[in-house]
C-alpha cells in the first residue's frame, strides 16, 4: 500500500501527469485507426473472462507508465498482504479476507485478529457446511414451515452489502432455476415492506435478517415488522421455525431470539460490500440451488487466483484498477459509467455504487492526510439498450468525458437469436461511436449527400458532430453462468482494493456513513415529540413542516 504523498512525488507518477496533460494522449480515434491489431494487442483474458481495452487510449508507453506506478504503489505486494489477512483495513484493525471466502477448504487462509491469528479457511469451512446442510434440508422437506408444509418464499432482510449483492445475483442467476421465490427488503421505508409482506403467506415464507452488525436501525426495524407479521399468524412460539440470521453478532442474535442453530455467522474481516459470498448470499443459495452458490464461488475463487498470480501486464484487476485510475485521477474524469447489455444484470451497477463508492470515496489518506487528487469517481449504469434512450445522449456529445464499462454475455439463455444479435450489435456499436465520434465536416458531407441543402447542412452540422475519443472498457463473458458471474464480481473487487492501494486510502473502512446516522437519531425523536431544541434551523423546520402535514 502506498503514501500517496511519496506515490505523487515518484517518477511514474510524474511521467503520467504530464501524459494526461496532453491532449494526445487521450485520443483514441487516431490509435483506432493507426492500428489494425489494437484489439488483439490490447485485450486480455483470465478466469474465462475477456477484457478489451482498444478503445480507450491505451498504448505501449501508457501501458509502462501505468505498469511503473502500479510497481511503484507496491499493488502486488498489497494483493499478497490482503490475501495473507493482515491489517490491510488500518482504521478498524481488521483483515479484509473475502477471498477466503470462495476459497477451497484447504487453502489454509489466515487472518489477523486483535487477539492473534485465526484459521479463517476452517471457520469460512465450518460455516459454509452449516448452510449446506440448512438449503438441503430446506429444498429437501426436512426443514419445513411450522405447520410441516415445505417453505415455497424467502424474505432477505437486509441493506447495504447485506441487500444489493445477494439481491442483485439472485436476479442474475434467476434462468438457472428457482427452489424458492425470493424478496429483497432494503429500505425501512414501508412502501418497500408492506407490498412484500401483502404478497407473502407468512405460513410459507422464510425470513432471513442479514446483518453483518445486527444494529442497524432500518434492518432492525425491518426484522420487528416481520417478527410481529409472522407471529400475528403463526403464533409467537412457532416463528423460531420461520426465522433465521446472517450476522457477526451472536450476542444480538440471540437478544432477538434467534436460535443459535438458525444463525449463520461471519467474521468482522468480511466487509459488508464484500460479503455476497459469505452467509450472507443464504438467500442466493436458498433462491436458486447449492450447486449455483458453490459454482459463483468458484468462479470468483479463479479470478482471485488470477488476480494473484497473473503478471501485471496480464492481470485483468490489475489493468482496469489503472485504467480506472488512468481516467479517474489523471484525465480527472469525474464519472463513470457501468452497462450491462444483459437485462440480467439490471441490479449491477447498484451493486457496484455500493462497492466503488462507499469503498473509496475518501478524501484522506491512510496516515489522515487529505489527499491531492481525485479518489473514486460517480458511478453509474443502466443495462443497455435502455441506457442509448437515456443517459447515452451525454455519454456521447455532453460537455464531460464519462468512460463506460460495457459489459456483453456472448451467448444468452433464451431462444431469441435475432434479439441477442441486435442486443451485441448495439453494445459493439455504441464503443464503435463514443470512440470514433463523427467529425463536423463527416456530418456535413453526410447531411449534403442526403440530399440536404448546404445552408442547412452547415446549419445541423455542429449539432450532429460527436466529438468522439471517449473510451470504453468491454468485458465479456461467455455466458452469464454462476462461475462467470462470481469472476466478473471477483475482478471488480479486486479492482476497488486495488485503486484503494494505488492512492494509499482505505478501501475496508466506510466513517461517511456514521454522521447522518447519529443525526437520525435526534431527528427521529424531534419527530415523535415535537421537541426542535436540540436541531439545526433548517432541520427544525422541516420537521416542523412535516408534522404540520402529517397532522
Ligand atoms: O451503510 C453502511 C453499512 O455499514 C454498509 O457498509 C453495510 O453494508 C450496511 O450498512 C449494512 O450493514 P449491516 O450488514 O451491519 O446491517
Amino acid at each position: 500500500m502506498s503514501d500517496s504523498a511519496s506515490l505523487i512525488r515518484s517518477a511514474p507518477w510524474a511521467r503520467l501527469a504530464a501524459r494526461a496533460a496532453d491532449p494526445e494522449a487521450s485520443a483514441i480515434r487516431a490509435r483506432l485507426i493507426a492500428d489494425p491489431n489494437r484489439f488483439a494487442r490490447f485485450s486480455r483474458t483470465g478466469a474465462g473472462l475477456l477484457i478489451d481495452f482498444s478503445r480507450t487510449a491505451l498504448d505501449g508507453a501508457l501501458l509502462d507508465d501505468l505498469l511503473a506506478l502500479a510497481e511503484a504503489a507496491g499493488l502486488r505486494a498489497f494483493l499478497r498482504r490482503m490475501a495473507a489477512g493482515a491489517w490491510v483495513n488500518a482504521t478498524e484493525r481488521r483483515a479484509a479476507l473475502h477471498v477466503a471466502l470462495r476459497a477451497p477448504r484447504s487453502a489454509g487462509y489466515r487472518a489477523r485478529t486483535a487477539d492473534g491469528w485465526e484459521d479463517a479457511s476452517g471457520t469460512i469451512h465450518a460455516e459454509l457446511d452449516r448452510m449446506h446442510g440448512f438449503v438441503t434440508g430446506v429444498h429437501s422437506g426436512t426443514i419445513t414451515a411450522a405447520n410441516g408444509t415445505p417453505f415455497a418464499n424467502v424474505l432477505n432482510l437486509g441493506i447495504g452489502g447485506s441487500d444489493l449483492g445477494p439481491a442483485m445475483v439472485t436476479e442474475a442467476l434467476a434462468h438457472t432455476g428457482a427452489r424458492l421465490d425470493a424478496r429483497f427488503v432494503g429500505n425501512v421505508d414501508g412502501h418497500a415492506l408492506a407490498p412484500v409482506l401483502d404478497r407473502l403467506d407468512p405460513a410459507r415464507t422464510l425470513v432471513l435478517i442479514a446483518s453483518k452488525s445486527f444494529t442497524t436501525q432500518e434492518t432492525m426495524a425491518n426484522a420487528a415488522v416481520a417478527r410481529e407479521w409472522l407471529a400475528a399468524k403463526l403464533g409467537e412460539a412457532r416463528i423460531g421455525q420461520h426465522l433465521a440470521a446472517l450476522s457477526t453478532n451472536l450476542h444480538a442474535t440471540d437478544a432477538f431470539g434467534i436460535p443459535r442453530d438458525r444463525v449463520f455467522g461471519f467474521r468482522d474481516w468480511v466487509g459488508g460490500r464484500f460479503s455476497l459470498w459469505s452467509p450472507i448470499g443464504l438467500a442466493i443459495a436458498l433462491a436458486r440451488g447449492w450447486e449455483v452458490f458453490a459454482s459463483l464461488l468458484a468462479g470468483a475463487h479463479a479470478m482471485d487466483a488470477h488476480a494473484l498470480t497473473a503478471p501485471p501486464r496480464r492481470n485483468l484487476p490489475m489493468l482496469l484498477a489503472l485504467m480506472h485510475t488512468w481516467h479517474a485521477t489523471f484525465l480527472g474524469r469525474p464519472a463513470y459509467a457501468c452497462l450491462p447489455y444483459d437485462q440480467r444484470l439490471a441490479r449491477l451497477p447498484a451493486w457496484l455504487q455500493q462497492l466503488e463508492m462507499e469503498s473509496n470515496g475518501k478524501r484522506v489518506d491512510l496516515a489522515g492526510r487529505p489527499v491531492s487528487f481525485p479518489t473514486a469517481p460517480v458511478v453509474f449504469g443502466e443495462p443497455g439498450t435502455n441506457v442509448q434512450h437515456s443517459f447515452g445522449q451525454l455519454l456521447h456529445q455532453g460537455t464531460a468525458v464519462i468512460p463506460a464499462d460495457l459489459i456483453l454475455v456472448a451467448r444468452p439463455d433464451h431462444g431469441l437469436r435475432a434479439n441477442h444479435r441486435i442486443l451485441l450489435a448495439h453494445a459493439a456499436a455504441q464503443g464503435a461511436a463514443l470512440a470514433l465520434g463523427r467529425s463536423e465536416e463527416e456530418a456535413v458531407a453526410e447531411l449534403a449527400s442526403s440530399g440536404i441543402d448546404q445552408a442547412r447542412a452547415a446549419e445541423l452540422g455542429p449539432h450532429r458532430t460527436f466529438p468522439g475519443n471517449r473510451p470504453t472498457i468491454g468485458i465479456i463473458l461467455p455466458r452469464l453462468d454462476p462461475h462467470h458471474l462470481g469472476a466478473l464480481l471477483s475482478l471488480y473487487e479486486h479492482k476497488v482494493a486495488l485503486q484503494a492501494a494505488l492512492w494509499g486510502i482505505n478501501a475496508f473502512d466506510q466513517w461517511g456513513v456514521e454522521l447522518g446516522k447519529t443525526l437520525a437519531g435526534g431527528t427521529e425523536a424531534a419527530l415523535a415529540t415535537g421537541d426542535t431544541a436540540a436541531l439545526d434551523p433548517a432541520t427544525a423546520g422541516l420537521v416542523v413542516a412535516l408534522r404540520r402535514l402529517t397532522g
